[in-house]
């Protein structure tokens, strides 16, 4: 078997495109811009990229983007300050603080700061109970976005066995109760873990999110099963150029797989996709507003 590739940066544009739709109809009926405020402490590189980026497609969607970056040697009432007024402000629906934050910044306290309406990360210990009960929360942008991709290529995920390969608060746990809220059968999967090769071969569904590049070889993979790469790593190849490279190994596993996300254009796409969805959706709810159909679980 050889896999359909599910092409996450054709799926990202497409929610990207509906959420422009919603935006130009809330402007029109409503007079509201939805506003998102992005907080980056520090330096890191990475992060950098990942701020820049999400700021782009937050104004190109037709939202109000909002930047804050602090020092990296920002203290924590500062930091908190900052966020009180944000929390404050009418015209910000959604407030990401990009992570990691520097040694000094106790991670938990900050995020447990945010009005957990406007959590858009949905990391705020409140969102991570509403989705662990199946209520209305503020979903993670990434296991989001993976659902949505699964959702689209199968229909209904019920009675599908699932494995969760990563336990992080960020991916992993999130992933799994969603998958659960789906009615599939799910296993989280981790470095402790016996026989994970046994584990994964039974699975209809493998979302691997544990960061180690290539990690999942294809005859771990069932016939027919859907690969979901969360996986970005950056290698070095023979000729010393590098390259990104998922948590699986895409050329063994493709050829075993009915479907299967490639690193770059799967999984990554649709994160920031699923931040300005959320920034909508919370802008939405605190207007009383209908939500976007299609765009939330
Ligand atoms: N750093 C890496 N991924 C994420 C993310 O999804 N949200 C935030 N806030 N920081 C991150």
């Amino acid at each position: 078997m050889t896999a359909q590739v599910i092409d996450g940066k054709a799926f990202a544009a497409e929610v990207r495109g509906k959420v422009a739709e919603h935006v130009t109809r809330l402007k029109e009926k409503h007079d509201l811009v939805p506003g998102l405020a992005v907080v980056l402490v520090g330096e890191d590189p990475a992060s950098q990229v990942y701020v820049r980026s999400k700021g782009k497609q937050t104004t190109e969607v037709g939202m109000k983007s909002v930047e804050h970056k602090l020092d990296a040697d920002t203290s924590e009432a500062d930091l908190l300050a900052l966020i009180d007024k944000l929390n404050k402000d009418d015209s910000i629906h959604g407030i990401l603080v990009q992570l990691p934050l520097p040694k000094h910044l106790n991670e938990d306290l900050v995020i447990n700061s945010l009005d957990p309406a406007k959590d858009v990360d949905g990391f705020h210990i409140s969102n991570v109970g509403l989705l662990g009960t199946g209520q209305k929360s503020m979903v993670p942008c990434t296991p989001l976005g993976c659902l949505m991709m699964l959702r689209h290529h199968h229909g209904s995920l019920s009675g599908m066995d699932a494995v969760v390969i990563g336990r992080s608060n960020i991916v992993g746990k999130p992933m799994a109760q969603l998958l659960l809220g789906d009615s599939c059968t799910v296993t989280i999967a981790h470095s402790r873990t016996k026989d994970l090769a046994d584990v994964v071969r039974r699975a209809d569904i493998v979302v691997a999110a544990v960061g180690r590049p290539e990690m999942v070889p294809g005859d771990w993979i069932k016939e027919g099963a859907t690969v979901i790469d969360v996986g970005i790593n950056r290698i070095e190849k023979d000729d010393g150029k590098t390259k990104l490279v998922g948590d699986v190994d895409y050329e063994s596993c493709a050829k075993r797989a009915g479907a299967i996300t490639p690193v770059p254009g799967g999984v990554g796409p649709m994160t920031i996709a699923c931040l300005l969805a959320n920034t909508l959706t919370a802008a939405c709810r605190a207007n009383g507003l209908d939500e976007p159909e299609g765009l939330t679980v």
